[in-house]
């Protein structure tokens, strides 16, 4: 699958997004290193903490199912109604989830650049001097 086929399933994703209070939708296509894809939206709260991103809801779909081995994210947000083809960096909560369950070396983050092309970066240099489950050893 093209980066770009991969931010189409983040845009399909995007729709179920429950954003009634930010009226900004996400959503993310998360691809196992087999090639499953596991959409994410962002699913908000009238108490607004408890607000999950589109990142975290399809890392939480994937490892429930069992899955372990992650390539690639595609995330993409926008307010209701607008173009998605805006820059949407995945928040520092999510980069620490991201940092649990994949290889900073490898899995890549895929964004709209706002200019109709795409951002590929990979992991450690979202999150340089990130902590993970290695600190722990
Ligand atoms: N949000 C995400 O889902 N992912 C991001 O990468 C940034 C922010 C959500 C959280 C909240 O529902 C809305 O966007 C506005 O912050």
């Amino acid at each position: 699958m093209t980066a770009r086929e991969l931010l189409d399933e983040a845009i399909k994703a995007r729709e179920k997004s429950y954003s009634p209070y930010s009226n900004f939708q996400v959503g993310a296509a998360l691809e196992t290193k087999d090639g499953k894809i596991y959409h994410g939206c962002n699913i908000e709260n009238a108490a607004y903490s408890p607000t999950n991103c589109a990142e975290r809801t399809a890392f939480f779909r994937a490892i429930y199912e069992g899955e372990r081995q992650f390539a690639r994210i595609a995330i993409v947000g926008a307010p209701k109604g607008k173009s998605t083809d805006i820059l949407t960096a995945p928040c520092g909560v999510c980069r620490q989830v991201m940092a649990e369950f994949c290889d900073a070396e490898t899995f890549v983050i895929i964004m709209p650049d706002g200019k109709g092309g795409i951002v590929e970066m990979l992991l450690k240099d979202m999150l340089p001097y990130g902590f993970s489950p290695e600190n722990l050893k």
